[in-house]
């Protein structure tokens, strides 16, 4: 298993934050929304899951990453991947925008979905190589022909239950030229579970000829959240190579998948790797039209336009016996929306955000009490206006921590000592439950995860800024 989180920037390196929330702001912001929604909540007398995490979604910024997609890979078609983030009107947005979005299913229900906002079938790549049968024969009832496959069974499979299907086939390259850096590379290697190299491709190839199945053409993957953008050029140099050996075989190819792996932080960089790669191997080939390329990002769309908002429920402090850290659980953790924590770099760092106090602890025990034969203090009952006066310190409610930092540690919600949000997290001092932790371009492989774990609720309330104002939701 790979570490997990060890390290957390402090907020204020980050420079992510434009400045205290102000509460008579009315624009639709992200920001303004976080401050109306905790100033919105009480935790002595709210609703049942209130205190839960709640998602800011911004479509503007969707759009913006649409429109750079446009503007630096134009030649590629984009077909969003479903499974980093299928809010419902997220997928919506999308299909409706003009643009054009395709989509990259992987799976009978992420069909069945796409299919539902009337996007037709040619538009679908149901790209997974390792199908369910019955899954398979979904989409041959609804004609989504374009398919991944990367073995033999796979044929078979495709070849019983949809034999006019468009194959195409999963490579991956035998030796990626190495990372300089080891933090550079991917956050998800997926070539490890999927995709043939260039020595089995024309064995796999003929297999298919033989079988009479209709290969169209070649897909990758360079893996999710790729820091490395060289690995675009090693892997479209060898779909050049495998495309020749099809063209040997008998096919002829028409497509070309890039897949995912682009960051939204980096796409420049991956943009003008992606383009000189394909102008060196595939130029020939887009100059007579003889091709067409499409790729499957996720991240890319959906990361930054998602803001977690999740609250404090516990906390224990540094001077209880819990060691010297202080430990806060929030609402939201590994099995919910936060299961980023378990991959390095997937969490950005978090901001904290006063929220309503009810329930801060006297720091010191009143002396004045008598003590009695157990030794607990008595006459240390929380009087009126004991915790009126802590939101009155500090700036109040809705306004960013600032400060002094101390080391925490970050749990979620569940019994599960594996729930862990951040370990040995720089965060500012004197965190109390009713605080609020955001935790911004949280889009992508988040909310998709969720589990009911513990019995805790998969389903969120989520605010949609749209250019005409704010859309609720419950996703
Ligand atoms: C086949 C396929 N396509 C696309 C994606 C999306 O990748 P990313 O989020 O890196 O863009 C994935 C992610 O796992 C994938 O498996």
């Amino acid at each position: 298993m790979p570490p997990r989180v060890v390290e957390n920037t402090p907020y204020y390196e980050t420079e992510q934050w434009p400045g205290p929330l102000s509460l008579s702001n009315v624009s639709t912001s992200t920001d303004d929304i976080i401050t109306k929604h905790i100033s919105s909540i009480d935790s002595a007398e709210c609703d049942l899951y209130s205190e839960d995490g709640v998602w800011i979604v911004d479509f503007n910024i969707i759009n913006n990453q649409l429109e750079r997609w446009q503007r630096l890979l134009p030649r590629v078609k984009l077909f969003y991947a479903v499974k980093t983030n299928p809010d419902p009107e997220l997928l919506k947005y999308l299909s409706s925008h003009p643009m054009k979005i395709r989509f990259d299913c992987a799976s009978h229900s992420e069909i069945s979905q796409i299919l539902s906002l009337s996007v037709p079938s040619d538009d679908i790549i149901y790209a997974n190589p390792c199908k369910a049968p019955s899954h398979i024969r979904y989409a041959a009832i609804n004609n989504v022909k374009k398919m991944t496959f990367d073995n033999l069974t796979e044929l078979y499979k495709i070849k019983h239950h949809f034999p006019t299907a468009e194959c195409i086939l999963r490579f991956k390259v035998s030796e990626p030229t190495p990372c300089d850096d080891p933090s550079e590379g991917a956050m998800y290697e997926l070539s490890k579970k999927y995709g043939v190299t260039i020595d089995y491709s024309r064995e796999i190839l003929l297999h298919a000829k033989r079988l009479g199945l209709n290969v169209v053409g070649l897909a990758f993957h360079v893996g999710s959240g790729q820091r490395n953008v060289r690995t675009y050029k090693d892997h479209i140099q060898e779909a050049r190579r495998i495309w020749e050996i099809a063209g040997q075989v008998g096919f002829s190819f028409t497509l070309l998948d890039i897949g995912g792996g682009f960051m939204y932080s980096n796409f420049e960089k991956a943009a003008n790797a992606v383009n000189a790669a394909l102008d060196s191997e595939f130029g020939d080939l887009i100059e007579r039209g003889e091709v067409d390329i499409v790729a499957e990002p996720g991240r890319y769309v959906s990361a930054p336009a998602f803001t977690l908002l999740t609250s404090v429920i516990a906390v224990k402090g540094e001077t209880e016996d819990v060691g010297e850290k202080r430990m806060v659980y929030l609402a939201d953790g590994f099995y919910s929306n936060l299961q980023g924590a378990y991959w390095p770099g997937e969490l950005t760092a978090p901001t904290v955000v006063r929220g309503k106090r009810l329930y801060t602890p006297k720091s010191t025990l009143p002396t004045s009490s008598a003590s009695s034969d157990s030794g607990i203090e008595v006459g240390d009952q929380i009087e009126d206006g004991d915790n009126a006066s802590v939101d009155d310190q500090e700036g109040g409610v809705a306004t960013l921590m600032r400060g002094d930092l101390q080391e925490y540690t970050v749990w979620g919600p569940t019994c599960d000592c594996m729930d862990v949000v951040l370990e040995d997290a720089l965060l500012p001092k004197g965190i109390e439950v009713g605080d609020w932790f955001v935790f911004k371009d949280l889009g992508a492989y988040s909310n998709c995860t969720r589990t009911k774990f513990n019995g805790f609720r998969m389903s969120h309330k989520t605010y949609y800024i749209h250019d005409h104002g704010v859309d609720i939701g419950v996703i």
